[in-house]
């Protein structure tokens, strides 16, 4: 009989994922290897970097997953599923080399996903004890935001995605990760900047919001700039300089600087959302990708849907960033709409979300 336990394998950037996932929705098991201390040395990915990262921690993070999940025999779920795209295309190739070799040794079925609907998929999941709860309910918007992607879509169904609106430059995340290095603080700059910006006692600067019209559109390349010029103002230097150092900035000025970026970000894209919830007529409302890891932002959006009536469903941090349960998750509803990949199965560095 079929388990509906799907195995899964995520590696398309920095965090070298395995899991076992149960109809969608139930995690058996979860094992990620996060690079952020690797990559924190250069103050970012160096592609070449990540992909002998996830060669060295693939086998032992699938035979973790294996031990508590408590699989004797890989023949026992029902699918392979792994993320084929978008990503860093070398990063990628160890993951998909490593679900095809197993789905050929178990007999079992390849299924591709895209990693986009695995951020969208992460609001379906349960952990190993957590009780029961609704799924989201259909239509719903999610609001995907990460490092590399930032994007508002419309689900009238499982697999059926609208897209409203998305960034035209820089993803929300990789502003917070330039600003961060701007400010001088460490990577990744979300966590960091969140934590300083919690410490921000006056909020009296402001930074620009892109609002792209009516738009369900994002820039946040323009941010960058006026953090530049913030910065540099605070360091008593002309604003074009070149010689802008961050970690000569004291401490307050920090979390000033911080909160007031933090703010303009999480107020452009929560006003996004709320609004094509609104409008689009959603009965629940979906937030995913690493920067949906940001308490603020949480807070914000949980307030605006209150506020319309609307269920709010976020994944604890651990699920917002990138882990391979996602990708079980929208594996599961891929393998029963008949997805699946031959041994051809290639890396798609560009993917798109299916609209
Ligand atoms: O989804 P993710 O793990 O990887 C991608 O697919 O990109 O997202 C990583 C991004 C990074 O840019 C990181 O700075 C951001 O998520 N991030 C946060 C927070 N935690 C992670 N941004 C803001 N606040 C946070 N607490
Ligand atoms: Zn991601």
């Amino acid at each position: 009989m079929s388990s509906g336990r799907i195995l899964a394998v995520e590696s398309s950037c920095d965090e070298t994922a395995v899991a076992v996932v149960e109809r969608g929705r139930r995690i058996v098991a979860s094992v990620v290897a996060s690079q952020v201390q690797l990559h924190s040395a250069t103050g970012g990915i160096v592609p070449e970097v990540a992909a002998r990262a996830h060669l060295r921690w693939m086998i032992p993070v699938l035979d973790e997953a294996r031990d508590r999940a408590g699989i004797e025999d890989w023949s026992d779920v029902d699918a392979v599923a792994v993320t084929e795209g978008p990503g860093l295309a070398g990063s990628l190739m160890v993951g998909i080399t490593m679900a095809k070799s197993l789905a050929w040794s178990a007999g079992l079925p390849l299924v591709p996903v895209n990693h986009l609907e695995g951020h969208i998929y992460a609001a379906w999941l349960l952990d190993p004890e957590e009780p029961d709860k609704p799924a989201p309910e259909f239509p719903l918007v999610a609001l995907v935001v990460s490092g590399g992607h930032t994007f508002i879509v419309e689900m009238q169904d499982h697999l059926r995605y609208r897209l409203l609106g998305q960034t035209v430059d820089d993803a929300a995340g990789e502003a917070f990760d330039k600003v961060g290095r701007l400010l001088g603080l460490s990577y990744p700059g979300g966590p960091a900047i969140m934590r300083a910006a919690a410490g921000a006692t006056t909020h009296d600067r402001r930074f620009p919001r892109a609002w792209m019209g009516e738009s369900y559109d994002f820039s946040f390349s323009g941010l960058k700039t006026a953090a530049r010029h913030q910065v540099a103002a605070a360091l008593g230097l002309p604003p074009e300089s070149r010689e802008i150092d961050g970690g000569g900035l004291a401490q307050a000025d920090v979390a000033e600087l911080a909160w007031a970026f933090q703010d303009s970000v999480v107020d452009v894209l929560s006003s996004k959302l709320l609004r094509a919830a609104r409008s689009s007529g959603a009965r629940s409302i979906v937030l995913g990708g690493g920067v949906a890891a940001n308490g603020v932002l949480r807070e914000r959006i949980e307030a605006g849907a209150t506020g319309l009536g609307l269920p709010l469903v976020v994944p604890r941090p651990g699920l917002c960033t990138d882990n391979a349960a996602m990708i079980g998750a929208a594996g599961y509803h891929r393998f029963e709409a008949g997805a699946r990949a031959d041994r051809g199965l290639d890396a798609r560095p560009s993917l798109k979300l299916a609209v």
